[in-house]
């Protein structure tokens, strides 16, 4: 089995002020966004990898993937203004269009090949899968006054990461229906979801984390240093 990788990277970085966008920043010695795509890269699973980039950083993208020889980068396509309309510029640029497709977030550098196999195994015609984590905090819902309404079980709950992995008929098709219907959801099962199909979440690593804020940086720099010691890079 074999897949293509969409990777939505045509975001801003605002919450991460470092004055650009993330996927530029130095992690060791290279960028965030070569970190993620050099999994990809290394897993013989996947044969296609497209790029989402803002319009005016499209040549420093092809740049950097042609320094770090990066041979699977396909596409390097333009970007919205939302990382849906980003995504589904993605969708719209895949060749095998009976495959499987996952999407992840260039954003997050620290998935494993493993996990992405993990979470193939889960996606069929009719379900798609999503890598989570336990919610370990206790959740209260709040009222406009900031005053708790009540506590949410935490047993249920997960947070989901990506990647996350469709057939490609499932995930365009999703897409398109949103689009039409103009449905904005916060990640992309959401709007699998919104048309009735499954999505199964598979437990995935709590070190997949996700470049947000400048304090993600600095538990970045602890997930390098724990892979340096166990010698991976
Ligand atoms: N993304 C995208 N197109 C957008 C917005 C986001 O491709 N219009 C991508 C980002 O580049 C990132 C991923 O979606 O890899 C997750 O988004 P997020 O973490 O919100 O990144 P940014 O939007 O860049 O950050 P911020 O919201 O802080 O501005
Ligand atoms: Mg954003």
């Amino acid at each position: 089995m074999t897949y293509t990788v969409i990777i939505p990277a045509a975001g801003q970085g605002k919450r991460m002020k470092a004055g650009k966008n993330k996927q530029f920043l130095q992690l060791n010695d290279r960028p965030v966004i070569i970190h993620t795509l050099q999994v990809f890269e290394r897993d013989p699973m996947c044969k296609q990898v497209i790029v989402v980039a803002n319009h005016q950083e499209i040549t420093q993208m092809e740049a950097l993937f042609q320094q770090y020889a990066l041979k699977k980068v396909d596409k390097v396509i333009e970007g919205g203004a939302e990382r849906q309309e980003s995504v589904f510029e993605g969708i719209k640029a895949v060749d095998d269009r009976e495959g499987m497709v996952i999407i992840h977030d260039g954003a997050r550098p620290f998935i494993e090949v493993e996990q992405i196999h993990e979470l193939l195994t889960h996606v069929t015609a009719e379900q798609g899968a999503v890598l989570g984590t336990p919610v370990t905090d206790t959740i209260k819902r709040i009222d406009e006054h900031m005053n708790i309404v009540e506590t949410v079980p935490r047993k249920p709950l997960v947070a989901v990461q990506t990647p996350q992995a469709f057939t490609y008929p499932m995930i365009h098709e999703a897409y398109q229906n949103a689009f039409t219907n103009q449905f904005v959801g916060t990640d992309d099962t959401s709007l699998v979801e919104n048309m009735g199909k499954e999505v199964t979440v598979v437990f995935g690593n709590e070190d997949n984390i996700k470049l947000t804020t400048p304090f993600d940086l600095a538990v970045a720099n602890v997930i390098l240093r724990q892979r340096q010691g166990r010698g991976d890079s």
